[in-house]
């Protein structure tokens, strides 16, 4: 399935968007401000979770807006298959996502991961090798549910039982209240481990399948209690080691107001293969190109499970690439075979994806001209 049309109204910069894709991926320019960022966060209202800017809903909807807000895609298959997917924010508070598929309203957002799964790289992520674990931890995450349609629900049923058992922990709950409550966690946190050690190892595989030499390659292990129970004991003795651990650390977890033990505190080592180095220490451009690389394995590895389509948004990304990098990135995306959405300043700089892409400038009149 691919994107061929869509829509926005009230959304960030535009009253009203509206453009039909033939399916290619799609090169969007224009000057700073244009809403080329905001075309690639609009499509991720389709996501789980939060936008590509992490935003919440009331901040995506363009300000001032009095009326509904929303967004709409038309997928299409090879076959002409069409589905319709709608995603409208309703007033005054905007606060709410509703969610149609073919007309019909969908309750769970998962349902939409079935249809459609996005891998996005941008310039916010310039720094993730130097930033704090929690945010590497969120782009694990993310590169995992590319993937794995349970992931994100694994963890929201995590982190859920792991918010009432501190409540339950405060408030001297009965230990089998607790004990529910820890039993819980260390399932569902088994799994995430589980997710996380696959997507680590799944990188391999999509760097195997691409061969790219212009983007290095990059070695993925995941640090943390949970992570080391699954690797050495296998997942039944690390869901109950991890339980007992949690049973044991009641109090001190009660001391702390948090829970001391668990995947929410795992961190990602990547370390740049060719060069025996940690990201961390690698050159800036070294870090944007390990990033890509590892953005494009992961894609290649993900992109036929479930059925759904793997959407790759790209912001930004010629302005740290050299002619070679960026030629180099036309023949993966090519390779790849999947829908990528390319932002960037400076059209020259797309010379190389522009003839067998889609060509977008917003901003004249807020509507999609297709060149
Ligand atoms: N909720 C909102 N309502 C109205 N306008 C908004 C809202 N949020 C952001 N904007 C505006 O949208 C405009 C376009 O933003 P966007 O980030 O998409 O630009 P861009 O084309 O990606 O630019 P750059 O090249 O600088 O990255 C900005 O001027 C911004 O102020
Ligand atoms: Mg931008």
């Amino acid at each position: 399935m691919r994107i061929t049309a869509l829509t926005l109204r009230n959304i960030r910069s535009y009253e009203s968007f509206q453009a039909d894709l033939s399916g290619r991926s799609v090169v969007i320019t224009g000057p700073n401000g244009a809403g080329k960022t905001n075309l690639l966060e609009a499509l991720t209202l389709f996501g789980p979770g939060r936008t590509l800017r992490r935003s919440r809903l009331p901040e995506v909807v363009r300000q001032g807006a009095e009326e509904g807000a929303g967004a709409g895609i038309t997928l299409c298959d090879d076959g002409e298959d069409e589905r319709r997917l709608v995603v409208t924010i309703p007033p005054p508070r905007f606060d709410k996502r509703e969610i149609r598929i073919d007309g019909e309203p969908v309750r769970k957002a998962g349902t939409l991961t079935d249809l459609l799964r996005f891998l996005w790289l941008t310039p916010a992520m310039d720094r993730l090798f130097m930033d704090a674990p929690g945010d590497r931890r969120r782009f694990l995450d993310r590169i995992a549910a590319a993937g794995s349609s349970a992931h994100a629900e694994d963890t929201a049923r995590y982190e859920k039982a792991m918010r009432q058992r501190m409540a339950a922990l405060e408030q001297g709950a009965p230990p089998q209240v607790l004990s529910a409550l820890e039993s819980e966690m260390a399932a569902s946190g088994v799994k995430i481990a589980g997710t996380r050690r696959e997507t680590a190892e799944s990188l391999a595989r999509g760097y195997e399948a691409l061969r790219q030499e212009a983007f290095p390659q990059a070695s993925v292990f995941i640090e943390g209690d949970v992570d080391l129970m699954l690797g050495e004991k296998g997942p039944e003795a690390a869901m109950e080691a991890f339980r007992a651990r949690l049973q044991g650390n009641r109090r001190i977890d009660r001391d702390a107001k948090r829970t001391l033990v668990g995947p929410h505190r795992s961190d990602l080592v990547v370390t740049h293969l060719g060069k025996a180095m940690p990201a961390k220490l690698c050159s800036t451009g070294e870090q944007k190109a390990l990033l890509i690389g590892l953005i494009l394995a992961r894609a290649a590895a993900a992109k036929g499970q479930g059925g759904s389509a793997l959407v790759l948004l790209l912001d930004e990304i010629a302005a740290h690439l050299d002619e070679t990098r960026r030629e180099a990135l036309a023949q993966t995306l090519e390779k790849l075979g999947l829908q990528a959405f390319l932002t960037g300043t400076d059209e020259a700089a797309f010379a190389p994806f522009l003839p067998d892409m889609d060509h977008l400038r917003p901003g004249a009149g807020q509507i999609g001209s297709l060149a």
